[in-house]
């Protein structure tokens, strides 16, 4: 390696590490980050995500909301209102809509229906200034809407962003269950908790069942059923803000994914067996 080589490449070494000095902090202020997650795409990802959020809002939590689909950002679609994010000295103020501190890349497109075409590097360099520039404040939950796939753009968030558990989405479907799978082998392979399972769309039309099966055979918590209504044609506000059928779902997912966390906090806490006790 010539010296100039060696140079460029102590020069780069110390930008990525200034890099994650910078989301470390950005991301310190946080306690609990939720992913949600499907391979599949189409399942209810971002619906699950905003009306968790704007459900834990409404219970007095402060909340925040990153759309990380960076290819076909909607979350602020799905949330509704029309807040914006305040960029200020390169630094992005998260838009505040129904109590939730929501950003997405959608924010920063001139246009709306513009197509946005970035290959591994880009996707991996976008996430990380993503996550550098903005401004969460102090946060109990941060919840994550994950872009669909097993490849570069899941895989790099999950890489960039250590989660503390993911909240996995699948249809009723018995045929949904094999990519459920997929999900959650993915998950499992990057060393992330996942919190359980959340089955969606169910009801008359595309039945019942794929999600607890799914559950008991992988051994994880199944956290709730949430039914297909026309409610979600209303894209004024989070559902879960409108109808109190939907907030009973979100009140039975979040009572088994509450002490989940919990569970996992405290074994995170504990001192791995072997390890002497500190002396009092
Ligand atoms: N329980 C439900 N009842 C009725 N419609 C729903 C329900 N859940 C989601 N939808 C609708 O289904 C569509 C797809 O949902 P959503 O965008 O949340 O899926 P996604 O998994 O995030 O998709 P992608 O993989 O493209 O990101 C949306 O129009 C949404 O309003
Ligand atoms: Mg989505």
């Amino acid at each position: 390696m010539s010296e100039q080589q060696k140079q460029a490449r102590l020069t780069q070494i110390k930008r990525q590490w200034e890099q994650r000095r910078a989301i470390t902090r950005s991301l310190g202020r946080i306690k609990t980050k939720i992913g949600v997650y499907s391979a599949k795409g189409g399942v209810g990802k971002t619906t699950v995500a905003v009306n968790l959020a704007a459900y834990l809002a409404k219970r007095g939590h402060s909340v925040g909301l990153l759309d990380a689909d960076i290819d076909t950002p909607n979350a602020p679609q799905v949330m509704g209102g029309d807040a914006r994010p305040a960029m200020n000295d390169g630094r992005i103020t998260p838009a505040d809509t129904f109590g939730v501190k929501i950003v997405s890349m959608s924010f920063f497109q001139q246009k709306s229906d513009e197509a946005i075409i970035m290959r591994g590097p880009m996707i991996h360099n976008s996430i990380n200034q993503f996550l550098q520039m903005t401004d969460w404040g102090d946060l109990d939950y941060l919840v994550v809407d994950m872009p669909p796939g097993t490849s570069d753009s899941p895989l790099t968030i999950m890489q960039v962003l250590t989660m503390d558990g993911f909240i996995v989405v699948t249809t009723p479907q018995s045929l949904a269950a094999l990519d459920a799978k997929r999900s959650i082998n993915m998950i499992r392979k990057m060393n992330v908790e996942v919190l359980g399972i959340v089955e969606n769309y169910t009801g008359d039309v595309f039945g019942s069942g794929a999600g607890p099966g799914l559950a008991e055979e992988l051994d994880l918590p199944f956290l709730g059923f949430i039914a297909l209504r026309p409610d979600y044609r209303d894209s004024s506000r989070p559902t879960v803000l409108a109808s109190a059928d939907v907030e009973a779902e979100y009140d039975a997912i979040w009572a088994a994914v509450e002490p989940r966390l919990a569970e996992l906090e405290a074994a995170a806490e504990e001192p791995a067996e072997g390890t002497p006790e500190a002396a009092p």
